[in-house]
């Protein structure tokens, strides 16, 4: 145990969305190193099975690859049952999957952009929320780590849906702690700045405007992020990390970025 882990998260299960690359890829491999089974899961299905047996032949965890749409309920709720009859425990969820697209003004907006950020961002969170609960508050243990971010603080040009769905991932974690009291179950909510993924090359569908954003700073890696994951997880069980708002050092806003010509 490192000097700064205070709990050990050895043998628990984890559920992670969105692990199909960046932030949740990046999730799957710390709390793998950690000794935590998996259940990796996002709709790149070949992407989960090379990580999956990389992971479980470097750590000797189980990994279990799903390929799963959380703006499908159906998909959640069949997912949740085929764990329950094999006798798998969601301890940790880990709702990560999510998506900006364009940076379109609302009046030029294109309206199915809209139904995929608001059915990913959060109705996607909100059905694995409902589906990994009951197992939870049955077993009065368990902890949720919503990746928010600071477009869920502020709202910048061209961020409208997007900020407003991440405004709603901090309404929706705050919501659940009042929901949960009473219960063992802890929320957290990690509301990261400007992280080098592919979430700029899905946003944009260019990756030379994509490349540019992060050019002349450095900004966070997805590995920062887990990193603070890692830290909600393995506080002791009284105590719970509302939230944790992370900048790179050379960010201060969400549009205010030093970057040396
Ligand atoms: N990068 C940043 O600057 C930043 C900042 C603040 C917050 N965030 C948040 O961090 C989270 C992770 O993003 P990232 O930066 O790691 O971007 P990324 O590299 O593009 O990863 C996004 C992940 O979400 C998955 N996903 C998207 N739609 C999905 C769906 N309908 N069902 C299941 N999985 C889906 C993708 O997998 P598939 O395509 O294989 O399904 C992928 O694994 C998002 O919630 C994002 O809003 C990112």
């Amino acid at each position: 145990m490192g000097p700064f882990m205070q709990r050990s998260i050895k043998e628990a299960t984890a559920l992670i969305t969105g692990a199909s690359s960046g932030i949740g890829k990046e999730i799957s491999l710390q709390l793998a190193e950690l000794g935590v089974n998996l259940v990796i899961t996002a709709r790149r299905l070949d992407r989960l099975q090379t990580l999956s047996e990389e992971l479980a032949a470097k750590y000797g965890i189980k990994v279990i690859p799903i390929q799963l749409d959380v703006q499908k309920n159906k998909e959640v709720e069949a997912l949740f049952a085929k764990l329950e009859k094999e006798k798998i425990d969601v301890d940790i969820l880990i709702n990560n999957a999510g998506l900006a697209l364009t940076t379109d003004k609302m009046q030029n907006a294109t309206v199915a952009h809209w139904d995929t950020m608001i059915d990913t961002n959060v109705k996607g969170l909100l059905y694995m929320t409902r589906a990994c609960l009951p197992g939870m508050i049955q077993r009065n243990q368990g902890h949720i780590v919503n990746i928010g971010s600071i477009a869920g603080r502020s709202c910048y040009p061209g961020g409208n849906i997007y900020c407003a769905t991440k405004h709603a991932v901090k309404a929706l974690s705050k919501s659940l702690r009042i929901d949960l009291l009473g219960t063992a179950i802890r929320v957290s909510e990690i509301a990261p700045g400007a992280v080098e993924t592919e979430f700029s090359i899905v946003r944009f569908q260019d990756e030379d405007r994509a490349k540019k954003l992060y050019q002349g700073f450095t900004p966070l890696s997805a590995e920062d992020i887990a990193d603070a994951v890692v830290y909600c997880l393995t506080r002791p069980l009284h105590v719970n990390v509302e939230e944790i708002v992370i900048y790179p050092q050379s960010q201060a806003t969400a549009t205010d970025i030093y970057r040396k010509t």
